[in-house]
């Protein structure tokens, strides 16, 4: 398969983003959840650490998410899943240039 590193690929239009909202993505074969937080797109793995609950149907409050499956709380800023529970999401670098939202593989 073609590498990413390196690469930056476009995703979305910034428009297409609500704040308490999160639009799944795929890349390739990789389901991305994303996230407008305070004016700032963050981008996740969208498969919960736990048992792989889609996080992109999760609920969304500040900058953290609610699996729907077992309720784990992860912050969609940094990945790191809160409380109790342990674990991280992989995340991805985003940015916003004239209005359209990418992905930015390092
Ligand atoms: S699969 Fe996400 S909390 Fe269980």
């Amino acid at each position: 398969m073609e590498t990413l590193q390196g690469k930056k690929i476009y995703i979305m239009d910034y428009d297409e983003l609500e704040p308490h909202l999160s639009k799944e993505v795929l890349v390739g074969e990789q389901s991305i959840a994303v996230f407008l937080t305070e004016g700032e797109v963050h981008a996740i793995e969208n498969n919960c650490p736990h048992k792989g609950g889609p996080l992109s149907q999760g609920l969304v409050s500040g900058k953290y998410v609610f699996c729907p499956l077992h309720d784990w709380k992860i912050d969609v800023t940094d990945g790191v899943v809160q409380g109790a529970d342990e674990g991280c999401v992989k995340t991805f670098e985003t940015t916003v240039e004239d209005g359209a939202v990418y992905l930015i593989y390092s």
